[in-house]
């Protein structure tokens, strides 16, 4: 009888270790596909180049969440929808990037992308990014929120 609970407690120790590698080697895999993929141009802290027309993700990219046009553009715009990762390292990476370089701003409701949606919404091309991402600002900045 102790043995059994022992060995319980042992699985529970072990299946929590497990999770949290787990946890740690998704975190490790997402960041890089970010700086592999989209640090480029966004820098590795997402501050981008407004300058030169990259804006800043950085701590107002979860803004777009609000809306679900706002929550398509992040996939949509060429610079996620045309790289060469595919639908779950997508998902995946965003969902790890929100927190990231925009943790105050991702809304506590937030449900996290999955790879179907990605499938979904990348079969959709985006034909004007910068004035979709008009569209999407000006209701936001309706709303109160503040974004570059
Ligand atoms: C070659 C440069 C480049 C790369 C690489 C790039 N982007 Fe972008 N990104 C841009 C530009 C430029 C914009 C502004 C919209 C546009 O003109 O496409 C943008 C806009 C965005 C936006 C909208 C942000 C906003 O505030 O409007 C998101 C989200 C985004 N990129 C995500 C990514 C992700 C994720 C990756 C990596 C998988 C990535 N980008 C790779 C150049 C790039």
């Amino acid at each position: 009888m102790r043995r059994r609970a022992l060995g319980w407690i042992w699985g529970l120790m072990l299946g929590a270790l497990g999770a949290s590698a787990l946890a740690a080697n998704s975190d490790a895999r997402n960041r890089t596909n970010y700086l592999l993929h989209c640090s480029g141009c966004h820098q590795p802290n997402g501050d981008g180049r407004p300058d030169s027309g990259i804006p800043r993700m950085s701590g107002q990219v979860g803004h777009f969440l609000r809306l679900p046009e706002g929550r398509a553009f992040l996939v949509q715009v060429p610079g996620t929808s045309q790289s060469s990762l595919g639908d779950a390292d997508t998902a995946a990476m965003l969902n790890w990037m929100l927190y990231a370089i925009s943790r105050n701003e991702v809304p506590a409701d937030f449900v996290p992308y999955t790879t179907d949606e990605v499938t979904r919404l990348r079969a959709v091309p985006l034909n004007d990014a910068p004035h979709t991402r008009q569209l999407v600002v000006e209701k936001l900045r309706a709303q109160g929120f503040k974004l570059d």
